[in-house]
């Protein structure tokens, strides 16, 4: 990643494995791994939350556990809110929190909050009407993951995307939405809806440290944006995508190289 000297980079979430099911203790041994690769790179990142980077959060009973299990991703990245947002070249980049707890058998699904919402209302007061808007989602707003398992167990449709997304989308709709970025799946996918490119940008583990998952190899998402220059709006920018393939570990299938 560090070669590649990216001016900027977008944490998908998902720094850690395993919140939803493993003890407290167990996890802050796999934060303190996550920290000695992430405190490897050289350029800004800005990460957003992943499922798994909740913290203990449902009771051994199932329900929702009345902590707030997002404190320790909080704490690590010095952070007092999972969603914000920041100016970056000209871009205001909204960064989301899309898990819901809801325990039982299916623990979360992908969901907005109606205190994020409200924040959201008064951000884009803020923003200037014609400021391009990159969206950064864990859990996908568009994907048409669930068309591609065939006879397999089709997952419920809130663990793959975020079922309110509408409800974020309506609010944008007379904004310059320049691009949509999603992790999560684990797959690389690139949608149109409205103009609006909705990008899932694979993962770094591929399927789980085990090759690659559903054909998207371990890597990750490298956006270039070419300014249109002149007088134009940042809207007018090309945006353009490729998928990375990393070289595998010691004792991984070799993964094959993508120019
Ligand atoms: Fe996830």
């Amino acid at each position: 990643m560090n070669s590649l000297q990216p001016d900027l980079i977008i944490g998908g979430g998902d720094f850690v494995h395993g919140g939803f099911y493993d003890s407290g203790r167990v996890m802050d041994r796999r934060w303190k791994v996550a920290d000695t690769f992430l405190k490897k790179l050289h350029a800004r990142m800005e990460p957003i939350i992943g499922n798994h980077d909740f913290y203990e959060p449902v009771l051994q009973d199932g329900s929702p556990s009345p902590h707030d299990p997002r404190w320790r991703w909080k704490k690590y990245f010095g952070l007092h809110e999972t969603y914000r947002s920041f100016s970056f070249r000209g871009y205001r980049f909204l960064m989301l929190d899309t898990v819901k707890v809801v325990g039982g058998a299916n623990p979360y699904r992908g969901w907005i909050d109606a205190a994020q919402l409200s924040w959201l209302d008064r951000e884009l007061r803020r923003i200037p009407p014609n400021q391009p808007i990159i969206l950064c989602t864990h859990i996908p707003f568009r994907t048409s993951l669930r068309d591609s398992f065939g006879p397999f167990v089709i997952p419920s449709p809130g663990r793959v995307r975020v079922l309110n997304a509408d409800s974020v989308l309506s609010r944008l709709k007379d904004r310059p939405l320049a691009l949509v970025l999603q992790g999560h799946v684990h797959i690389n996918e690139r949608l149109q809806d409205n103009g609006v490119p909705f990008i899932t940008g694979g993962a770094v583990c591929g399927k789980w440290w085990n090759g690659p998952n559903m054909g998207t190899w371990p890597g990750l998402g490298m956006i270039e944006i070419i300014p249109s220059g002149g007088m134009q709006s940042p809207s007018d920018d090309r945006i353009s995508w490729n998928y990375r393939n990393l070289p595998s570990a010691p004792g991984m299938p070799r993964i094959p190289q993508v120019a």
